[in-house]
């Protein structure tokens, strides 16, 4: 099973996707929590241009991500699923889908360019206003907060847009940890009884 754990900066996927983990196991089923970007060739040089060491275009940018999909996909994520491990991906394609889109992307491109991945089972895309988010990861305000705030908010819309997509579902991520989860448990269940 391959679920694939969404949203923006600050949504709080990182804790679902250790609680849905933590689930799994006591249930004895080998789970992996893979990330991307990864820290392999192409993820180090995504992570430069995202913290703006290196310029890159939007295009250069969707680049790497494709290639650097495409490393994982082969390394981790197809022999993880071969053997029958559930794997928890926290960003995947859905992410380019969003954040890419965001910065002016056309979107189908982006899903057809992302083909030769597994599709994941569901999708939970865990929603909260831009504000709301930013002040669980900063916890106070900094400088250039307004021009951060916008440019979650456009990958928000961009995220929300995917909502017809039958993988996707959309979870209201301002309620508490606990009560969230127990929905993506739900969620979760529905579509392996399927
Ligand atoms: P993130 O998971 O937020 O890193 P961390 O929480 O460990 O700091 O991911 C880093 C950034 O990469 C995030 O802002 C979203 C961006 N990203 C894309 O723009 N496109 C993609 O396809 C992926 C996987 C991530």
């Amino acid at each position: 099973m391959l679920i694939n754990l969404e949203g923006i900066d600050g949504c709080g996927k990182s804790t679902q996707s250790k609680f849905l983990m933590k689930k799994f196991e006591e249930n004895n089923e080998k789970t992996i929590i893979l990330k991307e970007p990864t820290n392999g060739k192409y993820g180090k040089k995504l992570w430069e241009m995202l913290s703006g060491k290196r310029e890159a275009t939007t295009e250069q940018i969707l680049d790497l991500f494709v290639m650097d999909r495409k490393e994982h996909v082969k390394d981790k994520i197809n022999p993880a699923l071969k053997k029958g491990e559930i794997v928890l991906m926290d960003r995947y394609y859905y992410s380019t889908m969003a954040y890419q889109a965001a910065a002016g992307i056309d979107v189908n491109r982006i899903r057809k360019d992302n083909e030769f991945a597994p599709k994941p089972d569901i999708v939970l895309i865990f929603d909260l206003p831009a504000d709301l988010a930013m002040k669980r990861v900063m916890g106070h305000s900094v400088a250039d907060v307004f021009e951060k705030e916008e440019h979650l908010e456009k990958v928000r819309e961009a995220y929300l847009n995917l909502k017809d997509d039958p993988l996707v579902r959309i979870i209201d991520s301002t309620r508490n940890p606990e009560e969230i989860f127990e929905e993506v448990w739900k969620l979760v269940s529905e579509v392996r009884n399927e």
